[in-house]
């Protein structure tokens, strides 16, 4: 049984929290950028994380992604993102999945999450048994990651490891 996190990230504030998470999950996790994320999943993964930056209120899209490097993002990781990834995952009755993103802190109140985002395609498409959701937030747009984020990601990751088995 093993673990895959799965990230997206245009400036590396969405890869720093997925290899939080990774390093708290050990050595039974694995981690890949989206661009080389498998299609299906190797039967050996029992929990997916699959993580992404927020964008105009859910996940990016080639539009968004290209917006980024126009305000000074990386290129190269413009290609594919969570939601075309989960998009080509076929059903799965036998993995958990938790999701996650990054958000600017300044705009908290307002509702858009791509984690939430993506676990609605997660029971649309019945891709796995969605077990935790969860945000963590950025000052600005590029980042940094507020203080504390990783920690609380560190503790995010040992909720997933301690969470129920239910099959
Ligand atoms: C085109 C675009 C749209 C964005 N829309 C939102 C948004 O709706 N809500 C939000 O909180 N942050 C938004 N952001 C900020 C991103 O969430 C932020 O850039 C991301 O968390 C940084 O993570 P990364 O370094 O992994 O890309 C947007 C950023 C871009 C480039």
């Amino acid at each position: 049984m093993s673990t895959l996190v799965v990230h997206e990230s245009m400036w590396g504030n969405t890869r720093a929290v997925a290899e939080a998470v990774a390093a708290r999950l050990g050595d039974d996790a694995t981690i890949v950028e989206v661009g080389q994320a498998p299609v299906p999943l190797p039967a050996d993964v029992d929990l997916l994380v699959v993580g992404g930056p927020t964008h105009a209120f859910s996940m990016s899209r080639s539009s968004t992604r290209e917006d980024a490097v126009v305000k000074g993002a990386e290129p190269g990781h413009t290609a594919r993102g969570i939601r075309e990834w989960l998009g080509e995952l076929p059903e799965s009755d036998h993995v958990d999945v938790a999701t996650f993103d990054t958000r600017v802190d300044k705009v908290r109140h307002l509702p858009g999450s791509a984690a939430k985002a993506a676990g609605k395609e997660v029971r649309r498409h019945h891709l796995g048994r969605l077990v935790s959701t969860e945000s963590f937030y950025v000052g600005d747009m590029a980042g940094p990651l507020l203080d504390g984020e990783l920690d609380r990601a560190a503790a995010w990751a040992d909720t997933l490891s301690s969470r129920p088995v239910t099959r």
